[in-house]
């Protein structure tokens, strides 16, 4: 059985901020399966701290920037876990990035130190298990890889998964020796990056291998529409870059676990779920009830809503909006919900189980994403039988088969898709969605096909295991 060391900043069922929480969360199970044993390396925050009472330490580091860390091993609900508790870095309050004060001043510091507890690991192996593999995942975990390459790698490969090109973890040129990178590699070719550091690009150019999250943002972050600046490094190591699509924990996410229990073929449940919904939030829709659950932020186009949603209820569409982030499109959604009393309603915040009723019982769930590495909520929707509306980017173009003559006529449709991301082609898509509802054979037939979509992990589980056997054969 080969082992893998995942080094990530969130995972579910401890620590959550995003998708990135659940795909580490959800891989070593899928990857059971394949014959791959994987463990997560996991920062010891604060609430994560009384979880390792009892559990053995299986590495201890002296020095990690200011005091020593030590890792604890366990499990929880079946995720295998290596907790790094270094209490100067990480028994603070708040988030994992940032407390009542913002940003915390020395994350390049905090997750250099679980980048580099995990290299050690990698390089060296704890007393009874030797990874064959490192994946890191995103910027937090970046200088893993880039650790293993400068300071050796013990016979251990490595893989960056990028999960958002967005976040590049930057940091000043002077942090260069204290992050215990060197000099020599200080060059655009290594780990310059516009004068400073970014922990992912220094991943990208160390590691075996650079996956992202689905086969077309693979493609797109080698363009600078949607590369962020590091499109050129990606270009350049395009023959070790490739596309594994997210799945989703198809048990957690399972409609006939819900409240109202339905499926496929017995489907009165999802109607029963959609008054239960209506009533709770004083909402009389007599056409598509449509969902977002969402970070609010530019990313997924939330801004988008104000043009597009007044016509929607026009022509009969009702909105729930479940979300947090920037504030000015928090405000953006209150005032629409203001001005469509009994047709828009807004919950800002974050909430699992009104999530799981929300797609149980709504018709479409709507995710304008201007770019969208994979995206989640749309394969909620789909195991869910709540039509995705979507924009034709990253992941969103790799999971829904968008109505149109062609896909009408193979009887493959899964949702409703548009291009470009602006409120005209948004708006067309939102008058084709009330379209097709108005054709209730139809819809039903759109549905099911949703519902039979493959979500879960199956194929890209085995997609990971044969890159990790194609690196250590
Ligand atoms: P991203 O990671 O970019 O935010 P994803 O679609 O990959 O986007 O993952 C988002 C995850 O967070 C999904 O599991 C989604 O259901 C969940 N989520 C986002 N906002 C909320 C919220 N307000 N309440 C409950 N769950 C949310
Ligand atoms: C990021 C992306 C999202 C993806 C998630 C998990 O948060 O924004 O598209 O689904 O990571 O990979």
């Amino acid at each position: 059985m080969g082992r893998v060391l995942s080094v990530a900043s969130e995972c579910v069922p401890l620590v959550k901020t995003g998708g990135l929480a659940d795909v580490v969360g959800a891989l070593p199970a899928a990857l059971k399966a394949t014959g791959w044993d994987m463990r997560v390396l996991l920062p010891a925050y604060r609430a994560l701290r009384a979880r390792t009472k009892g559990w053995p330490v299986v590495w201890e580091e002296p020095d990690l920037w200011g005091g020593p860390g030590k890792v604890h091993a366990g499990d929880v609900d079946g995720v295998p876990l290596l907790l790094l508790d270094a209490p100067h870095l990480y028994d603070r309050e708040g988030g994992p990035y940032s407390g009542p004060l913002g940003e915390h001043p020395d994350n390049a510091i905090r997750f250099a130190a679980l980048s580099w507890v995990a290299a050690r690991i990698a390089r060296e192996g704890l007393a009874d298990w030797k990874p064959d593999v490192l994946h890191a995942h995103d910027w937090q975990a970046g200088l893993a890889p880039a650790y293993l390459a400068y300071h050796g790698n013990g016979g251990c490969k490595s893989v960056i998964t990028i999960h958002n090109i967005a976040f590049q973890g930057w940091a000043p040129a002077h942090l260069l020796g204290v992050l215990r990178l060197p000099g020599h590699a200080f060059h655009p070719e290594a780990l310059e990056y516009y004068g400073g550091i970014s922990t992912l690009k220094a991943a990208l150019v160390t590691s075996d291998w650079i996956t992202t999250v689905s086969p077309t943002y693979a493609a797109e972050i080698m363009r600078p529409e949607f590369g962020m600046g590091l499109q050129g490094v990606i270009s350049s190591r395009a023959p070790v870059v490739s596309g594994i699509l997210n799945g989703v924990d198809t048990s957690v996410w399972d409609p006939s676990r819900e409240d109202t229990a339905f499926d496929r073929k017995a489907i009165s449940g999802k109607t029963a779920a959609r008054e239960r919904l209506c009533q709770d939030f004083g909402l009389d829709v007599p056409g598509p009830l449509a969902i977002v659950v969402s970070r609010l932020t530019d990313q997924k186009g939330i801004d988008l809503l104000p043009a597009v949603v007044p016509d929607f209820v026009l022509g009969g569409g009702g909105l729930i909006v479940l979300g947090s982030g920037d504030p000015g499109m928090e405000a953006q959604v209150r005032n629409l919900a203001d001005r469509f009393p009994g047709r828009v309603a807004v919950r800002i915040g974050y909430d699992e189980g009104l999530s799981h009723r929300l797609f149980a019982g709504a018709d479409a769930v709507l995710v304008p994403s201007r770019f969208e590495p994979c995206g989640l909520t749309q394969m909620y929707g789909l195991r869910y039988g709540t039509l995705p509306v979507v924009s034709m980017v990253g992941g969103l173009a790799d999971t829904v088969i968008g109505a149109n003559p062609a896909t009408l006529a193979a009887g493959a449709a899964t949702g409703v898709t548009f291009h470009p991301v602006d409120a005209l082609a948004f708006g067309r898509a939102l008058s084709q969605l009330l379209d097709l509802h108005r054709q209730p054979k139809l819809w039903a037939k759109l549905r099911s096909n949703a519902m039979a979509h493959p979500v879960g992990w199956e194929t890209s589980a085995v997609a990971y295991a044969n890159l990790y056997e194609g690196l250590t054969a």
